[in-house]
């Protein structure tokens, strides 16, 4: 059993005990390390001033493959094997807690050149998230440059001076990190322990990091009240706000058979700890609706570490990915000790934020039966913008036609009850009548009387309300030959 965490930081091996293992990733940069060129503003994911280069060995086992994080919610357990780069290591002159470098790199220099920096609270963040977009993508366009961006905020400066720097730095050849770092000396010394079981203690805390299933459910045998944590979106923000005194935590970051994902002719099959990287990677071509959704999941630091079996049980009525999953009847794989179990998802969820997984489970495995292509299926998130936000009302719609008549319907909305709700009532009444307006407006009527929203600060009952049955008729327009496909509400 190895006591303490291997972690590389701009290029220095680490061993990290104690209590410093417990800490933030952006706390023990700043507090322990004195590398204070990643900031924390939010503290919850949204502001991206704490964004840092994550580096994991990559499928050859060869090099880094390099992604964005927010630093403020991410555990230093979470990170065995993982090669840091923080704004000061980014031209690979210093090594960590030593002077800060002065060479700037060429996305440095094009926010130097282009006057992408006021105040400078951000900039660490963004140019942390530029190079990070520059690593995984070979002359990115506007488009792209926009959407790998939407997890920094600038108060100040303003984005078009960024964004005309993130343009600049396209026409250099910036060195990729693998060049920067060369990974060979590192990811030996990481691949020497990945197979070894981690648990590390300080005073009455105790964080369990297993390499498999097993150890993992008779490690919740033993101490089923551990807090469960997987990419930490969630947790990280709960934890900073104090909401969270858990004094065991069991990490699944290093349990390979969680991460699987596979396409099949007929479903999509995932490990619990599948991201929605991986997801908005594959989907694209395979399903474009829940593509359409998940690449605007959060940002782009939540989607590489945010897991799906994470969403499922943080159990919001406002996750994302339940309306479609509720709508392909997908299969949960519930896994203890003594065996695992599967339940559909239209069963898993009981009321607010309680759900059927038994005190030692962990949900391991999901089964995702992709919808007949024959029907016709479309997902809404409607929020008040575009790029992250938190949903107002959510909804996926699946409905298969024989000539002009229903033949079959399956209904989920989001945010509109203690879960996110199936519309068993809305879906018998149109099964059997014609396609057309006056079957939709009559089963939104139908709908309103499943439903029971409240009011917040997103949004007031009445409009729910109303969305509930508009979105049916939405549904009905895009159907129709002239539709432009346009998918959100
Ligand atoms: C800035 C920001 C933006 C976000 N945007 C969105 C968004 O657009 N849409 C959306 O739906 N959500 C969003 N979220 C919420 C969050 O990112 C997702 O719910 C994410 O999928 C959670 O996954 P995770 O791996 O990070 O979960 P964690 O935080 O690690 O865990 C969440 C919960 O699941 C439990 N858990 C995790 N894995 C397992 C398992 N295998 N078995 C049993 N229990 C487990 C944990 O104990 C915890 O209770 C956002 C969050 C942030 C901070
Ligand atoms: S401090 Fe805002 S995302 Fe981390
Ligand atoms: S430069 Fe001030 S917040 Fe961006």
């Amino acid at each position: 059993m190895r006591k303490h965490v291997n972690l590389f930081l701009n290029g220095t091996h680490l061993q990290i005990d104690g209590d410093e293992a417990f800490l933030t990733l952006s706390e023990f940069l700043r507090i322990r390390r004195g590398l204070t060129g990643t900031k924390i503003v939010c503290s919850e994911g949204d502001c991206g001033s704490c964004t840092v280069l994550c580096g994991q060995a990559d499928e050859s086992g060869k090099a880094f493959e390099y992604v964005s994080i927010d630093s403020c919610i991410r555990f230093v357990f979470q990170l065995d094997g993982c090669h840091i780069v923080t704004v000061e290591g980014l031209s690979g002159s210093q090594a960590a807690g030593v002077k800060p470098a002065q060479d700037l790199t060429p996305v440095q220099q094009a926010m130097v050149d282009c006057h992408g920096s006021q105040c400078g609270f951000c900039t660490p963040g963004f140019v942390m998230s530029m190079t990070g977009i520059l690593e995984s993508t070979d002359d990115p366009n506007e488009d792209q440059w926009r959407s790998g961006l939407t997890g920094n905020l600038c108060r100040c400066t303003g984005y078009t001076s960024i964004i005309a720097a993130a343009q600049q730095a396209n026409q250099t050849t910036p060195k990729r990190m693998n060049e920067t770092y060369p990974p060979e000396k590192m990811l030996g010394a990481a691949q020497a322990g990945e197979t070894e079981t981690i648990e590390i203690t300080d005073g009455d805390q105790i964080v369990f990091c297993p390499t498999t299933i097993k150890e993992a459910t008779d490690f919740l045998a033993k101490h089923p009240d551990a807090t469960i944590v997987a990419g930490a979106t969630d947790m990280g923000v709960r934890f900073n706000k104090g909401h969270l005194k858990t004094k065991t935590w069991l990490d699944l970051n290093r349990i390979d058979e969680l991460a699987s994902f596979k396409i099949s002719g007929d479903a999509i099959e995932a490990g619990a700890r599948a991201t929605w990287a991986d997801f908005e990677d594959a989907t694209e071509s395979v399903v474009p609706e829940f593509f359409n959704i998940v690449s605007v999941f959060g940002s782009p630091q939540i989607r590489h570490v945010g897991t799906i079996g994470g969403n499922l049980i943080n159990a919001s009525p406002i996750a994302d990915s339940i309306p479609f999953l509720a709508v392909c009847e997908t299969e949960l794989t519930l896994t203890g000790n003594a065996g695992s179990r599967t339940v559909n998802i239209n069963d898993f969820y009981t009321d607010y934020k309680k759900f059927d997984l038994r005190p030692g489970e962990l949900l391991t495995h999901l089964r995702v039966p992709l919808p007949d292509p024959a029907a016709m299926l479309r997902l809404y998130k409607v929020s008040r913008r575009h790029d992250m936000d938190i949903s107002t009302f959510t909804a996926a719609i699946l409905i298969a036609t024989e000539g002009h008549k229903i033949k079959t319907a399956s209904i989920a909305y989001g945010a509109v009850g203690p879960v996110v709700l199936r519309l068993p009532k809305t879906e018998t009444f149109l099964v059997g009548r014609p396609f057309d307006e006056a079957t939709m407006v009559a089963a939104g009527d139908v709908a309103v009387g499943e439903i029971t929203p409240l009011s917040d600060v997103r949004g007031g009952k009445d409009f729910r309300l109303q969305l509930a049955k508009n979105v049916l008729l939405k549904f009905l327009a895009q159907a129709s030959p002239e539709s432009t496909g346009e998918v959100m509400a």
